[in-house]
């Protein structure tokens, strides 16, 4: 709370009289109004689906202004982030607040190498799930097993605890990403090697030496890595939130996390990067044109699939970034990809559509990361999990900054009762 905030209240006229609530004042100017005491003074709820208004935690980590399409982390603008610093650089200043002196980057490096393994008995279990489930799916799996191959670090009370399953969290999931993709096409695991850096060693676990060495292939690696950046947090979004809220009962930083990849796996939320390549794939081999396509979503047959966002009612930073990346990738000699060509296609129409553009519709971080995750060999029901590696260190940073709330409690919304009121069963009445 800021001095000026002491005095800034506002005030809810109801039926039993006056309450003051007080306004906090955001360090980029954002206006909340506590509601703390709402429920005890007035005995009344807030409705709010979608939780769309509602702040349900302060948080240092992540600042978003959906108006002006800005993202930032700790501070730092996303477009600076994308181009001046690596994914592991990223990560430490989202989990630990601050850039990483070249010292703290060895070391933080150094520990995300040695624990890239996993369990052989974690492996075999791996193996043994079904092959052609989704990623996600076997991803969330795996990650909530962790707590239990890992028990001496589940208890998020103590500081070291949580470290080390920070560590263990962010070494691990790019090894079970990759072997779950090995094995659902039928390859044999490739274990981590430690004289690779993280992005690297993810590229090497997931495809051996296909694109090693090649110019192409440190091209695919800069841009995983850049992705990975675009991905790494997002304030409160429905994954985060849903970290938050299966922390707050206390669940361990494992099981937060697994959650969090279930929340990310829906079409609405991270699962869009797959279904964004589906419907252009689907207009592709269904011939429909661009216009009939936009005519169907517009009917409400269907979404435009990455385009929109709960936050965003402007171009979204990351989606300009992401578009760059794939001209560079798409586009290389002036001859584009199909289905990037669809994709420009598609954005251009559905801007110049005055349907999507008074709903404040832009692309979103979604619409073109399928199509470069394409050209570089995943499959399209891995491109969730991509994103998942990328928002571990969101995750982690919101798991932990929550555990050092002052004002920490347990989530516990309430609801707006509009069932039946007290009945009897037949033949009691
Ligand atoms: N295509 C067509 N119309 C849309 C779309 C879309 N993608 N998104 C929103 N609208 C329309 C709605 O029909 C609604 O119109 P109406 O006011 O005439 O009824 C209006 O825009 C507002 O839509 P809401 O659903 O209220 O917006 P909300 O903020 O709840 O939803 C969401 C945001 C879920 C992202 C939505 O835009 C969507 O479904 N987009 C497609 C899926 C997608 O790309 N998800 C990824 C989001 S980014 C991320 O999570 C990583």
């Amino acid at each position: 709370m800021s001095e000026d905030d002491k005095e800034r209240t506002v005030e809810l006229h109801y039926e039993g009289g006056v309450l003051k609530l007080p306004v906090f004042t955001g360090t980029e100017g954002e206006r909340t109004i506590e509601l703390k005491t709402l429920l005890g003074s007035t005995g009344m709820t807030t409705l709010d689906p979608g939780f769309s208004n509602t702040a349900s935690c302060s948080s240092k980590i992540t600042y978003i202004d959906g108006d002006a399409g800005i993202l930032r982390y700790r501070g730092y603008p996303i477009e600076d982030l994308a181009v001046g610093a690596t994914f592991l650089e990223v990560a430490y200043l989202v989990i630990y607040g601050e850039l990483p002196g070249p010292d703290q980057l060895k070391d933080f490096s150094d520990k995300l190498r040695e624990n890239a393994d996993i369990p052989a008995d974690m492996g075999t279990l791996i193996d043994a799930m079904p092959r052609n489930g989704h990623p996600m799916a076997l991803m969330a799996s795996a990650v909530n097993t962790l707590a239990a191959y890992y028990d001496d670090s589940v208890d998020p009370g103590d500081e070291d605890q949580v470290e080390l399953a920070t560590i263990r969290l962010l070494a691990k999931l790019p090894t079970i990403a990759a072997r779950i993709y090995r094995n659902s096409i039928g390859e044999k695991p490739i274990s981590p090697d430690s004289s690779l850096d993280y992005v690297d060693n993810f590229i090497r676990m997931t495809f051996g030496d296909t694109h090693a060495d090649s110019e192409l292939g440190d091209l695919f690696n800069q841009a995983v890595g850049m992705l990975l950046v675009l991905h790494a947090d997002h304030e409160l979004n429905c994954s985060t939130a849903t970290v938050r809220v299966v922390g707050s009962s206390k669940a361990d930083i494992y099981a937060s996390v697994a959650s969090g990849l279930n929340a990310l796996s829906g079409p609405s939320h991270g699962g869009a990067n797959q279904a964004v390549l589906e419907m252009l794939e689907q207009i592709r081999d269904s011939g429909i044109s661009i216009e009939d396509f936009l005519e169907r979503v517009k009917a409400r047959e269907m979404r435009l699939m990455g385009f929109g966002h709960r936050v965003y009612k402007n171009f979204d930073p990351r989606s300009k970034e992401i578009k760059v990346l794939a001209s560079q990738i798409l586009d290389r000699d002036d001859n584009p990809d199909e289905l990037f060509a669809l994709a420009l296609k598609l954005e251009a129409a559905a801007l110049a559509d005055p349907y999507f553009t008074e709903r404040k519709l832009y692309p979103n971080v979604d619409f073109y990361t399928g199509v470069i995750y394409r050209t570089m060999g995943f499959p399209n029901n891995m491109f969730t999990a991509l994103f998942a590696i990328g928002r571990l260190p969101g995750w982690v940073a919101h798991y932990r900054e929550q555990l050092h709330d002052p004002a920490f409690r347990i989530a516990r919304p309430r609801q707006h009762y509009v069932g039946a009121s007290e009945r009897r069963l037949p033949g009691l009445e």
